[in-house]
């Protein structure tokens, strides 16, 4: 057990009412705080006052970019009020994955579980009530040793901050505009395309941006090496529903491995579906998309929830899918999903972790 020392904030701040939270941009306040090095190992756990840090200008995560993170939702049951998270466990298990490829100090699982536990516990008046908002935790760890040379991490930290948030997308739980990426790439194999590091998202921002410009959420990441398979999104892994089939790319070691995306192939599972984990080019996603059997596109993810993709562009071409509405498939799985995260339908999974 971890002993977390607690400093309380004698300040505290006002939130805009919960229809205009949007996302991850207003945040409780306390923020949580532990150090690691070599020689102490996971030291000084503390819970203190949400404000800047410090950090040596040399520091490793400055250069170098040492930095994984994490995201789940606290929810506030819509039965009972009591604050539930999601499958807490999976994104501690993912953390460590992370942390070994980037060679930061790995937490040991019921030590990570006491943090989230302790800090989502004592910021819990700041999980909204409002049907479809949250409480957005982001775990993230960076090396921070005071000097240049290239190196494995000796010196981290890990920290907890919390963002009461509403939906990621401007379209809530309307279709969103995906354009499919065809210059900038995302990963290959035996990058860093499989773990959550902040690295991936710098080098994704610029298509990002390109996008945006000419009216999309996000891109559609093809593979690095023959641009030919669809990947995943900027914040979301994707399956599409072609002629029946349920097809999402296969962790082929460049995608993220999304709670998301496991737990929607468990509920399609559980709706009759078996859900092809395969390789999917983009000329075959576009002839489906032209002879007609694309029925429905949809993105998985902690902050997306599961997104209905209305409109998919990729240079000149662009189709419009399943008439730009959200298809019956996209709407059970998001309805069951949340069902489960908000306490309005049973978990019989044993997906969700009261606090
Ligand atoms: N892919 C990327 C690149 C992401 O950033 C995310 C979001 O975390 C996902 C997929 C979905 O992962 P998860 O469902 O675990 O949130
Ligand atoms: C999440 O869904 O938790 C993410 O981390 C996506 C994001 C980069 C906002």
């Amino acid at each position: 057990m971890l002993d977390i020392k607690i400093i309380e904030n004698d300040k505290t701040w006002e939130l805009p009412e919960e229809s205009k939270l949007g996302f991850g941009r207003y945040f409780t306040n306390h923020m949580f705080i532990m150090d690691y090095n070599k020689e102490q190992g996971w030291h000084d756990a503390r819970i203190v006052p949400f404000g800047n840090i410090s950090l040596h200008p040399a520091s490793t995560v400055l250069h170098y970019g040492a930095e994984i993170f994490e995201g789940l939702k606290a929810y506030r049951r819509l039965s009972d009020g009591k604050v539930q998270l999601f499958r807490p466990l999976e994104n501690i298990r993912r953390m460590n994955v992370s942390a070994e490829r980037l060679c930061l100090p790995t937490i040991p699982e019921e030590d990570a579980l006491q943090c989230y536990t302790e800090f989502i516990c004592h910021e819990q008046a700041w999980v909204p009530k409002t049907e479809g908002t949250s409480l957005y935790i982001r775990p993230f760890m960076f090396g921070n040793d005071p000097y240049l040379g290239v190196h494995g991490v000796n010196e981290a930290v890990f920290m907890i901050i919390a963002s009461p948030s509403g939906s990621y997308y401007k379209e809530g739980i309307n279709p969103v505009k995906i354009m499919i990426e065809g210059e900038d790439v995302r990963a290959v194999k035996g990058g860093t395309g499989h773990i959550k590091c902040g690295g991936n998202y710098a080098a994704s921002t610029r298509a990002g941006d390109k996008a945006e410009k000419q009216g999309y959420s996000q891109v559609l990441w093809l593979d690095g090496v023959e641009r030919k398979y669809i990947e995943e999104v900027g914040a979301m892994n994707v399956m599409f529903k072609i002629n029946g089939e349920i097809v999402t790319p296969a962790l082929s070691g460049s995608i993220l491995p999304g709670i998301t995306r496991k737990s929607c192939i468990e509920v399609l599972s559980d709706m009759g579906y078996t859900v092809s984990e395969r390789r999917l080019s983009v000329d075959e996603l576009f002839a489906a998309m032209e002879n007609g059997t694309l029925e429905e596109a949809w993105g998985t993810g902690t902050a997306a929830v599961v997104s209905p993709i209305g409109e998919l562009r990729y240079g000149d071409v662009c189709y419009t899918v399943n008439g730009g509405k959200i298809g019956t498939v996209t709407q059970t799985l998001y309805d069951t999903l949340t069902g489960i995260q908000w306490g309005k339908i049973a978990d019989n999974k044993g997906w969700t972790y009261e606090i």
